[in-house]
């Protein structure tokens, strides 16, 4: 019960401080963060601790259909305030509970969900709620074995698996939903009696009277009314509106998500006996200059999704809620967790995600918050930047150079320099004078460019877009509500569209038309639609106001203060950026759009990446971390900068650093503007090769990427799986946050982030063969999980196969992807124990949204062995998997001689690679044809389960199309 609370006290591990952490508040320098430890504290030292809030029994009611359970809460502490709470059951099983102040002076912040949730969640029919004197309780679930109950007095929420508790709200009793109120004048002090002051009864008139609500709220208003932190005064219009909520898990060990931060994948503890930090984790979206590598500090992006996972189930929650919060974890015992979340303002509203599998999970939240959006194709490849490419014949250089040297690149990028006085949209016409020829130069290799757009608007009345702006009335306004906030950033005085505001949407959309409207407004003319755009410092991020972003108290649309929508705020600029960029052209084509900041839902829009890392071997390492936290929690499509954005990494460094990122969703390098030139074909040799053959090793494995990209944009589940998703139950794999799998390919990777390493131990979680990439050596895995030695020398990426997949690659190297677009594939066929695989491929014209209308071509590749036969083929996995997932729609409209698929007629399967038969094959020949052109090379992995090279079966020219289905019989 009192684990969070009195943990707290023990918590020793000193704060580990670096440079700039003093722009941004810890949870003690934070009143509504004070306020919420400290009740922690209270509840942990009082051994009868006991939540006031109670449910008003005769309040309680269940709507007509059953959908939901609605009932008054009061808190003993305050009788005459109303509290409404609503918990109900979708149709998956997701519960969602509300709490909200009703009747009260004031009303909280209840948009959240509004631009978080893709729509209005359907109610679950199938739930029976009973109503009983302590409690209110419902069975549902397929199964019947879930359960969630609603206990009275004093308030707590549980939802139960086979009768296990597995998430409790207000457990520890720690909810705190601070109710509006009014500021007491101070009282005048009461006059002493004159002569001895010293007397019992002088000094009982001096004495405030007791506060009978200290035990639970504290002795004093903590901030209540104004808070003054370094030179900023918060002027809270509104008083305390903080809520605290304890969540638990006490079945489940391990917790993860809440990106973001960097950290391990797995959460370590905040408070308690050892605790690993002593802050909580923050989420405030901030422009944190020099991260640490190791913290909790809020960083750029927040996805307030937890996972509580055990080798029992996964569970998750989603808190919805955008203002600043803290969330403190604790950990009584190695098999429960105990987290406690502090907001500054907004109402309660949790999903509770029952699971069990991780798999449900994904799913789950994906039903809430929307499924990644699937990219275009080019946007898979290997992205150029640097702050900054300086003129049009920089940009023309740098791509000759990728040319020459045979490297292929698919996208150039121009960061905040092309623009006049960082006026974005406005060229500077002195470096370049003619963008719209240098657009046309990149594009004529099917390549895209990528151009920044930030949301801070120079005050000058001569830049079309904020004079727009001002006429239209939407930018963010002072405390006043009326004068136009001003602020500091990149184009000196700045102010910042209100994307909360409707009235912006459209004609931001009309900035980034390429041709001039009659409208006379603002259109990007200057530009073609083979530009995409970068979102960046949308946290905002402002050089002048408190912890470099804007004040809480300046006023959005609806007249909401900024601190109720801080978190929200980096979305709706790259939604309403993604939405501009696809309205360019009809029919429309998929944007890329990359976004810092970032909340739940973002997902949505496009691809992130993890701000402005440094280049060391840490921050290598943590990014990888930090990609795959961003993955379980919904966003994919993510990535650090390449080479670190600060400092001139060595050639090892870079070299290693290319090796994660084309292993990372998205694969960008990048480098602050005072860093020295490090385009790959600046290297030495035999960097350069290396380099080289990294990139070429991300393109020839696109069709992997892609297919899982896809599948990720249809059932919500991540690009990139660490271990604790791929093998639930498997406890070893728990905390394993350096290797992990893309998508549900079987490509098993662990990439080198620690300087001179010439090997690498790689977990291997099942009984089952993995096969090197590279070399084809067959390593076993064992019953209960084995570590293995791989070879990691500068040139080789520990990359394994699992046994028992199938991967499709193209293995020509082109200059960039879209000219991949007629090249064969071969296919990898890595047997399994028992000799069989599996594996899928999703392809189709990579750029537009005729896939919605069933234009793809998505293929089933099976190998099974019956008998003495392994029989190998391609099945359209379209026609049998008929709309079952959220893009249904797609499948129902398909039909496998689709017009796309009918363009890939020359796409022929030029090779198969067979590993691990046991035996050199008497036959090899197609099921409706003769003898196919085979070699083998034996192996020496035996089958009897040792180690050593697997043996390779090499069939040439097997397939003429690659949407046909077809099969192949090895006969042993
Ligand atoms: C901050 C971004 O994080 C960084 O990537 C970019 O280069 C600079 N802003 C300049 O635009």
């Amino acid at each position: 019960m009192r684990a969070i609370s009195s943990l707290l006290l023990l918590a020793a591990l000193p704060a580990v401080l670096a440079v700039k952490t003093e722009d941004f508040k810890t949870c003690s320098q934070a009143a509504f963060c004070r306020r919420g430890r400290a009740l922690s504290e209270r509840a942990g030292q009082d051994p009868n601790w006991k939540s006031p809030y109670t449910v008003t029994a005769d309040t309680v009611a269940i709507s007509p259909d059953q959908a939901s359970f609605t009932a008054g809460v009061r808190s003993s502490l305050y009788p005459d305030i109303q509290f409404s709470l609503d918990v109900r059951v979708h149709e998956d099983g997701v519960v969602r509970v509300r709490m909200d102040e009703v009747n009260g002076m004031g009303r909280r912040y209840n948009e959240t969900t509004s631009w978080a949730l893709i729509a209005e969640p359907q109610v679950s029919r199938d739930v029976q709620w009973k109503i009983g004197k302590q409690d209110v309780r419902a069975v549902y679930g397929p199964k019947k074995d879930v359960e969630i109950v609603i206990f009275l007095s004093p308030l707590k929420v549980v939802l139960y698996r086979q009768g296990k508790e597995q998430v409790v709200l207000n457990g520890l009793g720690l909810l705190h939903m601070e109710h509006f109120r009014k500021k007491e004048e101070p009282k005048p002090a009461p006059e002493a009696p004159e002569g001895d002051v010293k007397t019992d009864d002088a000094q009982a008139v001096m004495q405030a009277p007791p506060n009978p609500r200290a035990w639970f709220e504290g002795e004093t208003e903590d901030g209540y009314w104004e808070e003054t932190w370094r030179s900023w005064t918060d002027s809270k219009p509104k008083g305390p509106q903080s809520l605290s909520l304890d969540i638990s898990f006490p079945n489940h060990g391990h917790v993860y998500g809440i990106p973001q931060h960097a950290t391990r994948l797995s959460l370590p503890t905040t408070c308690g006996d050892n605790s690993y930090y002593t802050e909580p984790y923050r989420l405030w979206n901030s422009d944190v200059f020099e991260y640490l590598a190791d913290s909790t500090m809020s960083l750029y992006g927040s996805i307030p999704v937890m996972h509580a996972h055990s080798a029992d189930s996964t569970v998750g929650i989603f808190n919805a809620i955008a203002s600043d919060t803290f969330i403190d974890i604790a950990q009584p015992d190695a098999k429960s967790t105990y987290t406690h979340w502090i907001s500054e303002s907004g109402i309660l509203d949790v999903f509770i995600m029952p699971g069990p599998t991780p798999e449900d999970i994904f799913a789950q939240y994906a039903r809430l918050t929307g499924t990644p959006a699937l990219p275009a194709h080019w946007a898979l490849g290997y992205h150029q930047c640097r702050w900054n490419y300086v003129s049009s014949d920089d940009v023309r250089g740098v791509q000759k150079r990728f040319d020459e040297e045979d490297m292929p690149v698919d996208v150039f990028w121009l960061d905040i320099e092309y623009a006049e006085e960082h006026k974005y949209f406005i060229w500077d016409k002195k470096t370049f004078p003619d963008p719209k020829d240098m657009i046309n130069d990149v594009s004529e290799l099917a390549r895209k460019m990528v151009v920044i757009i930030d949301p801070h608007l120079k005050r000058t009345s001569s830049y079309p877009v904020y004079k727009e702006a001002t006429d239209l009335d939407v930018l963010i306004k002072q405390k006043d509500g009326q004068t136009e906030y001003e602020g500091w950033c990149w184009s000196g005085s700045s102010a910042w569209v209100d994307f909360f505001n409707p009235k912006s949407w459209n004609w931001w959309k009309g900035l980034f038309k390429t041709v001039q409207s009659n409208s006379g407004k603002f259109a990007w003319i200057d530009s073609t639609t083979d530009v995409h755009i970068w979102n960046d410092m949308n946290e905002p991020a402002i050089f002048n106001g408190p912890e470099i972003s804007m004040p809480r108290d300046s006023i959005h649309y609806g007249g909401w203060e900024h601190r109720d929508v801080h978190n929200l705020n980096g979305m709706l600029f790259s939604n309403q950026t993604y939405q501009a960029v696809m309205a360019r052209t009809n029919p429309p084509m998929r944007p890329f759009v990359l976004t810092r900041s970032f909340f739940a839902g973002s997902q949505r829009f496009g691809a992130m990446w993890t701000g402005d890392n440094l280049g060391t071997w840490e921050h290598m390492a943590v990014g990888i971390k930090m990609v795959l936290a961003n993955n379980i929690a919904g966003f994919s499509f993510s990535g650090s900068d390449v080479g670190g954005f600060f400092g001139n990494p060595d050639p090892e460094m870079l070299t290693r650093w290319y090796g994660v990122g084309a292993f990372s969703p998205f694969f960008r390098a990048h480098a602050h503007i005072d860093t020295k030139r490090r385009e790959p074909y600046l290297l030495e040799e035999p960097y350069k090769s290396i380099l080289r053959d990294i990139l070429r090793l991300r393109y020839s494995m696109l069709p992997i990427w892609y297919t899982a990209f896809r599948e990720a944009s249809v059932t919500g589940l991540p690009v990139v799986r660490p271990h604790y998703v791929v093998f639930p139950q498997d406890i070893n794999g728990f905390e394993i946050d350096d290797q992990y799998f893309v998508g549900g390919s079987g490509v098993l990777v662990k990439p080198v982030t620690e300087k001179g390493a010439t090997e690498a131990t790689v977990y291997l979680p099942e009984n089952q063969v993995y096969y090197d990439y590279f070399t084809n050596y067959a390593y076993r895995g064992a019953k209960g999980g084995k570590s293995i030695t791989v070879p990691a020398a500068l040139h080789q990426i520990p990359l394994l196969i699992r046994g028992g997949s199938i991967l499709p690659t193209r293995e020509r190297p082109r200059r960039s992807s879209p000219l991949m677009k007629n090249d064969p594939f071969t296919l990898r066929i890595a047997l399994s124990n028992a000799g069989n695989a599996r594996g899928e491929l999703y392809l189709d014209d990579g750029v537009s949204y005729a896939h919605k209308e069933g234009q793809f071509i998505w293929r089933e590749f099976t190998a099974e062995k019956q008998g003495k036969t392994i029989r190998i083929s391609s099945a359209d996995l379209g026609k049998a998997k008929p709309a079952e997932a959220v893009d249904g729609v797609a499948l129902v409209k398909y039909n496998g001689g689709n017009t796309f698929a009918k363009s890939m007629d020359l796409v022929r399967v030029e090779k198969l690679v067979v590993l691990g038969l046991d035996r050199k094959p008497s036959r090899v020949k197609r099921v409706d044809g003769g003898e196919l052109d085979w070699s083998f090379t034996a192996g020496t992995a035996a089958s009897d389960g040792k180690e050593g090279t697997a043996s390779i079966l090499v069939i040439k020219n097997p397939v003429t199309h690659i949407a046909d289905d077809w099969a192949i019989d090895i006969n042993a």
